[in-house]
């Protein structure tokens, strides 16, 4: 049995997917939710799957606090999941290739800085695309630009607004995200 652990910032309802389907499985389990916003929608979900939760400062974050807590739960997955801050590179090289990161476009086209959230979907409506979709990938030092591991495409040619486009990019992202993280720890 894998340890996996989840950071996440708002929601949480990839978390929540991520905590019910390893909830059916003997492959991992989630052992701990980490988040940087006290208000976050996924503390309720982590209480409900009874998964310790732990909320700390972005100060907390990169000065070594939140490895030294991470330790102790000895994660062998280390998941972003709707995760908005910059993930320090201590915990990185504590544990590397270790760490993965959801991002609702196709990279590398719609990331980097203050690329998130409708952010993202506008500006994918702006350029007239006809298509986004999801990336999971490692995370390295530099925002969204770790190795890609799983991609896949929707069309939003039909879609008028960001919020549009949110939907069926979550929408893909709960289909695939559990299972991509399954094949990893099963891989390793
Ligand atoms: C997800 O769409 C995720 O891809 C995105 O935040 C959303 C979180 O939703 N992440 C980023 O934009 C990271 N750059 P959730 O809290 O409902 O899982």
């Amino acid at each position: 049995m894998k340890n996996i652990v989840l950071f996440a910032s708002g929601g949480g309802s990839n978390a929540e997917q991520i905590m019910s389907y390893f909830s059916q499985k003997n492959t991992a389990k989630v052992v701990l939710v980490l988040t940087n916003n006290a208000n976050a929608g996924v503390l309720d979900k982590a209480k409900a799957h009874n998964v310790p939760i732990f909320v700390f400062t972005k100060e907390e974050l990169n000065n070594g606090f939140v490895l030294r807590h991470l330790q102790a739960f000895n994660p062998h997955l280390i998941v972003l999941a709707g995760f908005l801050l910059k993930f320090p590179a201590d915990i990185i090289e504590a544990y590397p290739h270790s760490v993965i990161n959801i991002h609702p476009a196709l990279l590398p086209k719609y990331g980097g800085k203050g690329m998130y959230g409708l952010h993202v979907h506008r500006a994918v409506l702006e350029n007239k695309e006809k298509e986004s979709g999801i990336t999971i990938h490692y995370v390295d030092d530099n925002y969204d630009e770790g190795n890609i591991i799983f991609q896949q495409a929707v069309a939003v040619e039909e879609c008028i607004t960001p919020e549009e486009v949110a939907l069926k990019v979550l929408a893909l992202e709960h289909e695939h995200f559990p299972a991509v993280i399954e094949q990893l720890i099963l891989n390793n």
